[in-house]
């Protein structure tokens, strides 16, 4: 039986080439029509182009293996399911994230904040990465690096698994942010990615903690090297013996400007999703952190921190030349800067 099947077989191969078009033929066909379809699909797609359609829809179908039917319409733009090249997000390639990033500027108390959205197991805020230059020399340099935190391949010490439902980082409004602001916020816009502002009411407090912390990158006050931030009440302490003197003659210039920063970078940023959050606020009332959690879309958790706050007494103790500084913003619209202190 077996020589049978095999000598027929050889003998239709060798014998009889005329069985053997109608099935090249059939190739052909279907070689024919499946070049006709990818032709149709490129057309099509291309006209979609054309039409304008927003890149959001076509972000969206690209994701809708991951379409998950609780979320509304109206949120589909702010919910992504990135694909790091790094690694696998496996049973969590269908856990939404969102998209954020804290808007704010030095001596805020965004190191402190930044800590706490980390202690949450589904956020991973991954640092001031446009403190360096090269990431933020120009427009592409900057994107390019958005693009690498956002689709999770940025590694920092703050990566959390591949269930994060939140990423971001700290961006300070001097790191290329405002000079680059509206391609920024088309990015923002365009990708639904979370502004969080974090600003101090009083900017008098926020200058003496500049003065005070550059001071220190100077003189490295504790055992030879420079704390931003501190963990123990010991250390603090240590930084707050210093007294910095405030040139009162450049002070309202100073003070001035930051507001308009402040204002402005809430102006161009006005059309993302965004939320506002003061230093001061969270300060007195921890609780405020909800508010995040809840913008963030997370679920609400106990956030903690090591860092311990640095300056808490009354402005007069921590200020050299306080006479000077009182007198330059007595009467000024900045005089409540003077007396604003914290009941910790
Ligand atoms: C948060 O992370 C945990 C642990 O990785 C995971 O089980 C959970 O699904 C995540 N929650 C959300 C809302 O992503
Ligand atoms: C942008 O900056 C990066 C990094 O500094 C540089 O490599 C790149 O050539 C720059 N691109 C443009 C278009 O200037
Ligand atoms: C500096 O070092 C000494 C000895 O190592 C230690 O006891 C002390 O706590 C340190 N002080 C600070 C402010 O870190
Ligand atoms: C204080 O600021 C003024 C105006 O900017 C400047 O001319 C002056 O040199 C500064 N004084 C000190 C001690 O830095
Ligand atoms: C943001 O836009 C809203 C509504 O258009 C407006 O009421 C508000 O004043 C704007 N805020 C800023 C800071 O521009
Ligand atoms: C603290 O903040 C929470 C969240 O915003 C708010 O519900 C609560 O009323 C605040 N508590 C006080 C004492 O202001």
């Amino acid at each position: 039986m077996a020589e049978d099947c095999c000598s027929f077989n050889k003998e239709s191969f060798i014998i009889k080439p005329p069985k053997k078009s109608p099935l090249a033929l059939r190739m052909v066909v279907l070689v024919a029509v499946m070049i006709c379809g990818v032709y149709i699909c490129s057309m099509c797609l291309k006209q979609i182009g054309n039409h304008g359609v927003p890149r959001i829809i076509m972000i969206e179908l690209a994701e809708l293996p991951c379409h998950d039917p609780g979320i509304p319409p109206s949120e589909i733009p702010y919910v992504h399911y990135p694909e790091p090249t790094t690694y696998s997000r496996e049973e969590c390639a269908c856990t939404p994230v969102r998209y954020f990033a804290i808007l704010s500027m030095q001596r805020s108390g965004s190191g402190w904040f930044e800590t706490l959205l980390n202690s949450h197991i589904n956020i991973s805020s991954n640092g001031e990465i446009f403190s360096v230059k090269e990431r933020r020399s120009n427009i592409s340099a900057i994107i390019k690096t958005l693009d690498k935190v956002y689709n999770l391949d940025w590694h920092s010490s703050a990566s959390k698994n591949e269930c994060t439902a939140a990423v971001g980082f700290k961006w300070m409004l001097n790191q290329g942010l405002m000079a680059n602001h509206e391609k920024i916020v088309d990015y923002f816009r365009i990708r639904g990615v979370f502004a969080i502002f974090l600003f101090r009411r009083n900017r008098l407090r926020q200058m003496v903690s500049i003065v005070a912390n550059n001071h220190d990158r100077n003189t490295k006050q504790l055992n030879g090297t420079h704390k931003a931030h501190v963990h123990s009440k010991d250390e603090a302490e240590v930084l707050a013996r210093y007294k910095p003197t405030i040139n009162a003659t450049s002070l309202m210039f100073h003070l001035r400007s930051t507001g308009e920063s402040t204002a402005n970078a809430l102006e161009y940023f006005n059309s993302t999703r965004h939320i506002v959050v003061y230093y001061e606020d969270l300060i007195r009332n921890r609780t405020k952190m909800v508010d995040v959690l809840d913008f963030l879309k997370v679920p609400q958790r106990k956030l903690a921190s090591r860092h311990v706050k640095i300056h808490t007494r009354p402005l007069s103790d921590q200020v050299q030349n306080w006479d000077d500084v009182y007198h330059a913003l007595k009467g000024t619209q900045y005089e409540n800067f003077l007396n604003a202190d914290y009941k910790l």
